[in-house]
């Protein structure tokens, strides 16, 4: 019989891919402590770049298969997880503790973006990722009343800005600092000093993942926005109808400016499933954000249908992938979160060398 070690494990798990990376996980250094007892159970770690990773599964079946065809009468596989930085070298000095910094853009107001930006942050962070949400929506700031989110900022002991924290999530809202009611007026520079200050002077400590919820358009406002906060991608959130489409254009086309890239877009508010029929009704019309993808080469990343959970819980701060018997509308989201934090995965293996292990 051939005896099972840790160099063995280790050869059997060369073999196990990590299909988004395309390479296998022992060269991808993300298997650690392997033990191996006298009667044959294996036990290992596998570090992943990401815990809201969605093939997780496929590589545990994968691993599994392999060291039990090898001899293993038990394996047992420890997760963890590293998430590795895609931000650009200008995120580093501003905001040094924050790995990468995911943008929640549109063109066309009211299409769902801080909706899916407050969805996508509860999500990664159920995944167990350390995340933040900043709401970039300097006047007509809705993030605060989507988590259900209240109070005033503190400083911390060096004199930052404490953001507040909700579902796990660090949230900065310029409505924290504004009485309620209270109508916020600014002009496009100081639009884009408060979003710096924001980033620079607020204590978000080790995150590996920062949601930003941009206003609607692409307005000077918008634009000197931005240039200010360092993106590593852009989530676009469009609704099937062609006056979304158009103005998406137009907000793809100024991160083009601005070399931001522009990770894939969304289509919300897609058909809309009776509660009580079951019959959908295509509201906005159909497959536009997906013929968007195509023409101008970006990534689907799916529809999340029109269902009164996500408003109802939008508007008493349960937001929807945080509410029990969740629904399709939830499922959608998660299932985006998952698949932005892989190609954030992907970003951040393309602009670092991988290590191999020894
Ligand atoms: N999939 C959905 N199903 C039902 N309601 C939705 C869905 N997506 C968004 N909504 C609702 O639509 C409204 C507008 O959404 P949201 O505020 O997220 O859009 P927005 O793009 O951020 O708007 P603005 O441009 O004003 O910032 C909200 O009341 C929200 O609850
Ligand atoms: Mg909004």
């Amino acid at each position: 019989m051939n005896e099972l070690n840790e160099a063995r494990v280790l050869d059997q798990l060369r073999t196990v891919q990590e299909p988004e990376l395309g390479r296998d996980i022992v060269t991808l250094n993300m298997v650690r402590d392997i033990s191996v007892s006298d009667d044959g159970a294996v036990a290992f770690t596998i570090e992943l770049t990401t815990p809201a990773c969605p093939l997780k599964d496929e590589i545990e079946r994968n691993a599994r298969e392999v060291l039990r065809a090898a001899g293993a009468r038990e394996v047992s596989v420890t997760w963890t997880s590293n998430v590795r930085r895609a931000a650009p070298a200008q995120a580093q000095q501003l905001v040094p503790g924050v790995r990468n910094v995911v943008a929640v853009a549109s063109g066309k107001g009211g299409v769902g973006k801080s909706t899916v930006a407050a969805n996508l942050a509860v999500a990664l962070s159920q995944d167990g990722a350390r995340v933040g949400l900043l709401d970039a929506d300097i006047t007509g700031p809705n993030i605060p009343l989507m988590l259900g989110v209240e109070g005033q900022p503190v400083a911390s002991p060096n004199n930052k800005i404490m953001p507040l924290e909700r579902y796990g999530v660090k949230v900065i809202s310029i409505q924290f600092f504004v009485p309620e009611g209270q109508p916020i007026v600014w002009r496009g520079p100081l639009v884009g000093g408060a979003i710096q200050q924001f980033l620079r002077d607020v204590e978000w400590g080790e995150l590996d993942y920062l949601v930003i919820d941009l206003p609607p358009g692409t307005s000077d406002a918008q634009l000197t926005l931005a240039q200010a906060v360092p993106l590593s991608g852009a989530v676009l959130v469009t609704t099937p109808q062609e006056v979304s489409l158009l103005d998406v254009t137009k907000a793809l086309a100024m991160f083009e400016r601005l070399s931001v890239p522009v990770m894939g877009i969304v289509e919300n508010m897609t058909a809309f499933v009776c509660p009580h029929c079951g019959e959908a009704t295509e509201i906005f019309g159909r497959g536009g954000g997906e013929r968007f993808a195509r023409e101008h080469d970006l990534e689907y990343f799916g529809g999340i249908p029109l269902d009164i959970r996500v408003r109802q819980g939008g508007d008493v701060g349960v937001p929807a992938v945080a509410q029990r018997d969740a629904g399709p509308a939830a499922d959608a989201m998660r299932t985006l979160a998952r698949t932005v934090a892989a190609r954030m995965s992907v970003r951040a293996a393309r602009s670092a060398p991988v290590l191999s292990v020894s």
